[in-house]
C-alpha cells in the first residue's frame, strides 16, 4: 500500500476533483488505485452519485449504492456543515479514534495507491479538541495539499503547509487546482509559490485538457518520485 492524506486549503477547492482524477489516471496506467472519504457533510442519501463518495466510487470503476457507499464512508451527516457541527445536529460524535481504525484497516488492505480524502480544509474541526491536521499526523501518512488559484491562494496555500509542518506531516506535493477565476495562468501562481515552498513539488490542474497533469501526478505519487525528490533537495 502506498497511502497519501488529501487535505485541502479550504471547502470547495478541488479535492474530490483531484483525488478522482489521480484514481482514474492510476487505474488507466494500470497502476491499482483507491479512494476513501471517511466523513462526509452534507450528504443526501436520495443522491448518492452526487457525493464526493460517489465520485470516489465512478472514478474506481465500481457501482455507486448505500452499500458501496457506507464501506468507503462511514461517516455520512445530512447538514453540509463542517464535521463537528453537522454531527451534533444528529446528536452525534465523531470519534478521532474510530476513524484511525477505519483508515488504517483500509490502508493495510489497499494493495497499491490508496487515497484518504479529506473533509474542508486542513484544520477543520472534527469534534471539541481534534481538527484534520490530528487526524493526518496521528495517521502519520504523507499528506497531499490541494490549493486552488484564485487571487490569495498562495498566503492560504503556505499557511496550510506551516500549520501542517509544525505537527510533523510531510507535505510531500502541493495540487494547484485551477479555480474558476484566476489572476494570472496557474503556472505563473505555481512559480510564484515555488519560490516560498522549495521542497515542496507543486502541480497544476488546469480546468480543461488536464489528463495529462493527472498521468503526471499519479506516476509522481506511486513511483515513489516525490519522497526521493524531497530527499535530494
Ligand atoms: N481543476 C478543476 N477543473 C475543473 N473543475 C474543478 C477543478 N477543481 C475543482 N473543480 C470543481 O470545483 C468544485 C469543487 O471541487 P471539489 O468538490 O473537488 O472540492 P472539495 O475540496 O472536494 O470540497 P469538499 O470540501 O466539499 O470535499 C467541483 O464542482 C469540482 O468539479
Ligand atoms: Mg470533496
Amino acid at each position: 500500500m502506498k497511502p497519501f492524506f488529501v487535505t485541502a486549503t479550504g471547502t470547495d477547492i478541488g479535492k474530490t476533483y483531484v483525488t478522482a482524477g489521480i484514481i482514474r489516471a492510476a487505474r488507466q496506467a494500470g497502476i491499482d488505485a483507491m479512494g476513501i472519504k471517511p466523513i462526509m457533510s452534507g450528504y443526501n442519501n436520495s443522491n448518492p452519485e452526487a457525493s464526493d463518495a460517489g465520485a470516489l466510487l465512478a472514478a474506481m470503476g465500481k457501482p455507486v449504492n448505500e452499500q458501496t457507499i457506507a464501506a468507503i464512508s462511514p461517516w455520512r451527516f445530512a447538514a453540509p456543515l463542517a464535521p463537528d457541527m453537522a454531527a451534533i445536529r444528529e446528536n452525534r460524535s465523531i470519534s478521532l479514534r474510530s476513524i484511525l481504525t477505519f483508515c488504517r484497516i483500509a490502508a493495510e488492505a489497499a494493495p497499491g495507491l490508496m487515497l484518504v480524502e479529506g473533509v474542508g480544509g486542513a484544520m477543520v474541526p472534527l469534534d471539541n479538541f481534534y481538527t484534520v491536521r490530528d487526524w493526518i499526523a496521528a495517521l502519520e501518512i504523507p499528506a497531499i495539499l490541494v490549493a486552488g488559484t484564485y487571487l490569495g491562494t498562495i498566503s492560504h496555500t503556505l499557511t496550510a503547509v506551516e500549520a501542517l509542518q509544525a505537527r510533523q506531516v510531510n507535505v510531500n506535493a502541493i495540487v494547484l487546482s485551477e479555480s474558476l477565476t484566476s489572476p494570472v495562468p496557474p503556472d505563473e501562481t505555481a512559480y510564484a509559490m515555488a519560490k516560498f515552498a522549495p521542497r515542496i513539488p507543486i502541480f497544476t490542474i488546469p480546468r480543461t485538457n488536464n489528463e495529462t497533469a493527472f498521468k503526471r501526478l499519479a506516476w509522481a505519487l506511486s513511483a515513489d518520485e516525490l519522497e526521493e525528490g524531497a530527499q535530494r533537495l
